[in-house]
């Protein structure tokens, strides 16, 4: 029922070193796949892989993300251990360089906090908290109720059958209570609930679901909202530029406001690619989210430049298809104009956010370096992608460069 992705590259090295640094820029995955689909830029011809090519020309040193969006809205970034417990010095400073918003990437899901029963072991999750504190950003809370990383006790009984509402709802007070008392009001926003919906717009089914019934998002953000009386209530999703999926949304907003139930932000996730979602639907997300009365977050940003593995394969942790060297053309670095494609695009999505600024509290980055992207093992494990604004070796990209030129534009 519940699937974990390992973070372990296996099977990499032997196939990424058959594939070309540049030469297979432009060649669609292969047929090995099921229901494998085009790579973007399967008309470009191919350019030469140079690193450098990519980089920014400003220094990085001297500006700074969040100060060249501080009129606009927050930026934020998912970070892990290598940050906020500083076993990668250099990203740790970046970070707190760059960005004024933080989401743990991992240690507030449930799987972290509490692997057995009322067992609460908060040891990363305070760290992450004081990082966040000593640099004084902004804190977001991730996720209270997710059908991935959750101990399977949650939903079993004592025989290891299903588990009753009552049991399920029992659990779930307790810890949202065991987490209100140990943080308090420091986690500023919360995502109670994460990816309910599937695409067209039916509820996603789930444990949650299963055992709590269809209002169960009602209940949770009731729970929710007793508990973290102070914290912005957000349901997270991916997809939502989706037109079905993005009705949903709204409509579940709506109809949290008819029963007098508290939703305060939709977090759109946007994992996005280099051509889709089109800008046009992205900004029909965010205009319709912001039409429903609630604020907006951009809430877990990346672009993935690789070809991708399935159609609409959106954020669906149970995909998991297998390597090759067509879906991993990038081994080395990534070829200038694919490199250029992405500053593009990543330039163009900044100009749309700041269109939309008067409602958008921050845009969150789902990792600080392309070293620590999720999109590196996702749909397929054991991939070189370049999904974010930092390279490896924490270097500016020219994607950096082009979003910070974006906030100057609309100044
Ligand atoms: O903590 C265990 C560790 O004990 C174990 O030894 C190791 C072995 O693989 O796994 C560790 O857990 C991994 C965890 O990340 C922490 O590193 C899981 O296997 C791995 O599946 C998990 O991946 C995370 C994924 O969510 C699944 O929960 C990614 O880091 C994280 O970036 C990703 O984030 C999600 C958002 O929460 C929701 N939206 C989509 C987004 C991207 O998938």
């Amino acid at each position: 029922m519940i699937r974990y992705f390992s973070s372990s590259g296996a099977g990499a090295l032997l196939l990424t070193a058959l594939a070309a640094c540049g030469g297979a820029g432009g060649t669609a995955p292969g047929g090995a796949v099921p229901s494998a689909v085009s790579s973007t830029s399967d008309t470009a011809a191919p350019t030469a892989c140079d690193a450098a090519a990519g980089l920014a020309t400003l220094d990085a040193t001297k500006v700074s993300l969040a100060q060249s969006y501080a009129k606009l809205f927050k930026i934020g970034v998912a970070i892990n251990g290598s940050v906020y417990a500083n076993r990668d010095p250099a990203a740790a400073a970046l970070v707190a360089a760059q960005f004024n918003r933080v989401t743990p990437e991992n240690e507030l899901k449930w799987q972290s906090l509490e692997r057995q029963p009322g067992v609460l072991d908060f040891a990363q999750a305070d760290a992450f908290v004081a990082y966040a504190e000593q640099h004084g950003m902004e804190i977001h809370g991730h996720a209270l109720v997710w059908h991935h990383q959750v101990p399977a006790w949650v939903f079993q009984n004592a025989a290891g059958g299903q588990a009753t509402r009552e049991q399920l709802l029992e659990r779930l007070d307790q810890h949202m209570s065991a987490l209100a008392q140990h943080f308090g009001s420091r986690v500023q926003y919360w995502d109670v609930v994460n990816e309910a919906l599937n695409d067209d717009g039916s509820l996603r089914d789930t444990p949650w679901r299963t055992i709590l019934g269809d209002d169960y998002l009602e209940r949770v953000f009731l729970m929710a909202g007793k508990h973290f009386p102070d914290a912005k209530l957000v349901y997270n999703d991916f997809s939502l530029e989706k037109p079905a999926k993005r009705a949903a949304a709204v409509q579940l907003v709506q109809a949290f406001e008819k029963h007098g139930v508290r939703i305060d932000a939709i977090g759109t996730q946007s994992h996005f690619q280099l051509q889709s979602p089109t800008l046009e639907a992205i900004e029909a997300s965010l205009s319709a989210f912001a039409a429903a009365g609630v604020e907006v977050l951009v809430s877990e940003l990346d672009v993935d430049v690789l070809p991708p593995a399935y159609q609409n394969q959106g954020a669906d942790l149970s995909l998991d298809a297998e390597l090759s060297a067509q879906l991993n053309p990038y081994p080395d670095c990534l070829p200038r104009d694919v490199a250029e494609q992405a500053a593009r695009r990543w330039a163009e999505l900044f100009e749309v956010f700041a269109r939309h600024s008067d409602h958008l509290h921050s845009v969150t980055l789902w990792g600080v370096s392309d070293k620590y992207s999720w999109l590196n093992n996702w749909p397929v494990r054991g991939r070189t992608n370049y999904a974010l604004l930092f390279d490896r070796e924490l270097r500016a990209k020219q994607s950096w460069q082009r979003v910070i030129e974006a906030a100057n534009h609309t100044r």
